[in-house]
């Protein structure tokens, strides 16, 4: 399967097979998340395996009784450590290591970066969270399809039950819980807006399609 199938084909599941995922497959899973691209190399998610059936269904509970949670044999609880974009000097000397950036970041970005970090909001950096980890969970949803399993991705939840379900601590914010399973539905595709209500040519409205 290429990457154009999986996104095709990737739907919402929200039935799954009671049948274990094998420890290959979610190490699969996960590698691909490591994989995903981050501002400044930031790479803020952390990820939490959970496969016991009463903290699945506490986190059930948490997320509104949506029934799919506990369904699936796994939930990945995928989250943000805030505190990973205080960590921009190792990353930028990294990137100048590995050859993806010029030296002379140093001395330009660094500075820009300390400066933005000095005064940044618990909010920005929220929407800077939630901009890298999605990526990560996305390369987690597409890579299940290739591998027969299914995903849905969970943001109706409460927050602090499942924070305190899993014992995380304040700097490390949930994004999503991710049921993953093996599906035992099989969707139609759910609508979509056409693309000449998404997308406009030079100027936001022009005519593009
Ligand atoms: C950020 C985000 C949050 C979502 N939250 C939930 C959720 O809490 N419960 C749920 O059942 N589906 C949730 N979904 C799935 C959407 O309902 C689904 O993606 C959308 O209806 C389109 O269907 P499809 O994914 O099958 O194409 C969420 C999807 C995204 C991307």
């Amino acid at each position: 399967m290429d990457v154009s199938e999986a996104i095709r084909t990737r739907r919402s599941i929200r039935k799954f097979k009671p049948d274990p995922i094998p420890e290959e497959k979610i190490k699969l899973l996960l590698e691909s998340a490591r994989l995903a691209p981050s501002g400044t190399n930031t790479q803020p998610w952390r990820f939490i395996v959970v496969k016991d059936d009463d903290t699945k269904a506490k986190l059930q509970r948490a997320a509104h009784n949506q029934r799919h949670v506990k369904r699936a044999p796994i939930i990945i609880v995928c989250c943000a450590d805030l505190k990973a974009f205080r960590e921009y000097p190792e990353r930028v000397d990294e990137l100048i290591e590995s050859g993806a950036l010029p030296e002379r970041t140093r001395e330009v970005f660094i500075p820009y970066l300390e400066k933005g970090m000095s005064t940044v909001t618990k909010d920005a950096l929220m929407v800077a969270a939630a901009a890298n980890v999605a990526i990560a969970v996305e390369h987690i949803v597409l890579q299940a399809v290739e591998i027969g399993l299914g995903t849905c991705w969970v943001r109706w939840y409460e927050d602090n039950k499942v924070k305190e379900i899993l014992d995380i601590p304040d700097h490390i914010e949930v994004m999503a819980l991710l049921p993953v399973g093996i599906p035992d539905e099989d969707p139609s595709p759910r609508p979509r807006l056409s693309l000449d209500k998404i997308v406009f040519s030079e100027k936001y409205g022009g005519k593009y399609i």
